[in-house]
């Protein structure tokens, strides 16, 4: 492997700093609110936090040690794996899947994070003080609804991350999540002890816990496991692209507990603060990809120094971003480096083009097209199965990539870790004792693999169908 002397993380507190990096992102912040009040709350909450255990954990485990054991792009990892145990190479359209999927999420993920750009000029200049929830939402609906403006914080942010791309992970990365994460989680708990003092605690955290299983939908369920990857950013090959910079020796158990720890803090912690906030000023939870734009501005307009620490919030914000959209498109500048022998700068460079331009999709979902939606069910003999339901083409393309491509790419990794790799390579990758990596094997074999199955069955209406066949 003329790769093979490639670069390594330089410790393992610096690869667990850049996998929560990568994790902790929009997915926390401002994913996991809306579809948690989409959802209904405590039962959804419920369902993802199973997923993250039973599936996220192992599933990260395994891509983590294919990287690892690879050290190469995913494309070229999963080749090169497939030939090792003696399987066919056509492993190799999973890392094709992933470079696509995270190429896809980086569009429509830039544009989001461009909106939280937008709102540190907004916050620092006091925009928000003393306006009431409508004031706010206002603000939001005038931001979303101007192609142009979107465009530009678009552009920047995409360029920002590019800039960081184009030369090479190391230098900025390292340093910027080693000092950027902490900050995150001392914001947020400062804005824990407001949404605390804020009346309605209680009533938020409860939301959040308490579980009322005749919200679920199918879909739902779906979401729910959707986003256990999304948020530990599985299944599309950028923890395995990670893990292919980790030294021999590092124990990928360990870095896998902690990672999906931290990431779970900060997703329930973001919930505690926004949903007692979205309760005490008569908010919607189920407002949707606005909800915490229109919630955080409101708790900020209303705290002591509301204006420093909105502005600085939004700019943390920005920067978990960051660490995420970097790992987006990490898969595929290795796979464009080694495949087209191309150097950093170049694949940089059409990269960000050819995300520019998707990007665009996102930017006229919320304004110019946004009434251009499309709408599936599946009909059949015992009823109709909503698939879609009058969605933009952001909409579509969030649920293509994190309840489809995603998932499927995540069951791929556990069917080829758990079935396909010599016992005794994933042995000698994850060194844990006789007891766990049975626990690990029997997870990633059965447990989660059959979980992804049944929800995509069952999200489909398919279980349901056989059932009433059946019975
Ligand atoms: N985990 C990121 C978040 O929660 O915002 C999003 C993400 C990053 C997904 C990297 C997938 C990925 F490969």
């Amino acid at each position: 492997m003329s790769e093979a002397k490639r670069e390594q993380w330089s410790s393992r507190l610096v690869f667990i700093l850049a996998a929560t990096g990568s994790a902790v992102g929009l997915g926390n912040i401002w994913k996991f609110p809306y579809i948690t009040g989409e959802n209904g709350g405590g039962a959804f909450v419920l369902i993802y936090l199973c997923c993250i255990a039973a599936i996220g954990i192992p599933i990260m485990m395994a891509e983590i040690m294919l990287g690892r054991r690879g050290r190469h792009d995913p494309v070229t990892t999963m080749q090169n794996l497939a030939k090792e145990s003696g399987h066919s190479r056509s492993w190799g359209l999973l890392g094709w899947m992933g470079v696509i999927a995270g190429f896809l999420i980086l569009s429509y993920y830039s544009v989001i994070a461009g909106w939280a750009m937008a709102y540190v000029p907004k916050m620092a200049l006091g925009a928000f003080n003393a306006l009431d929830a409508k004031a706010v939402d206002n603000i939001f609906n005038t931001l979303v609804g101007n192609p142009w403006l979107l465009i530009v914080w678009h552009s920047l942010f995409l360029f920002l991350t590019m800039i960081v791309v184009a030369r090479g992970v190391h230098g900025g990365l390292e340093k910027a999540v080693t000092y950027l994460m902490p900050m995150l989680f001392v914001l947020l708990l400062i804005l824990l002890v407001y949404a605390m003092d804020s009346g309605y605690f209680l009533q938020g955290v409860s939301y959040l816990f308490n579980p009322d299983f005749s919200k679920i939908t199918t879909e739902g369920v779906l979401t729910a496991m959707g986003h256990a990857f999304f948020t530990l950013s599985l299944g599309m090959g950028a923890i395995m692209v990670y893990g292919s910079y980790l030294p021999a020796h590092t124990s990928i158990a360990q870095a896998s507990i902690v990672v999906a720890f931290m990431d779970t803090l900060v997703a329930l912690l973001a919930g505690m603060i926004i949903f007692p906030v979205v309760f005490a000023n008569g908010l919607e939870a189920g407002a949707g990809p606005g909800l915490i734009f229109k919630t955080l501005p409101l708790a900020f307009s209303h705290m002591n120094y509301g204006t420093f620490f909105g502005t600085l919030f939004f700019i943390l914000i920005v920067f978990a971003a960051w660490t995420s959209s970097i790992s987006l498109i990490e898969p595929a500048i290795t796979w464009a480096m080694n495949n087209f022998n191309i150097s950093r700068m170049k694949a940089s460079i059409v990269a960000g083009v050819l995300v520019w331009f998707t990007g665009l999709l996102t930017v006229f979902s919320f304004n110019l097209a946004s009434d251009f939606t499309i709408s599936s069910t599946i009909s059949t003999h015992y009823g109709e199965f909503v698939i879609l339901k009058d969605a933009t083409a952001f909409d579509l393309l969030d649920y293509l990539t994190a309840n489809i491509m995603l998932p499927l790419g995540g069951l791929m990794i556990a069917i080829y870790a758990g079935w396909l790799m010599k016992q005794e390579y994933s042995r000698q990758e994850l060194n844990i004792s006789h007891f766990w990596y049975t626990i690990w094997t029997v997870l990633v074999r059965y447990i989660a693999p059959a979980m992804v199955i049944v929800v995509f069955l069952n999200a489909m209406g398919i279980v349901a169908f056989v059932r009433n066949v059946i019975g």
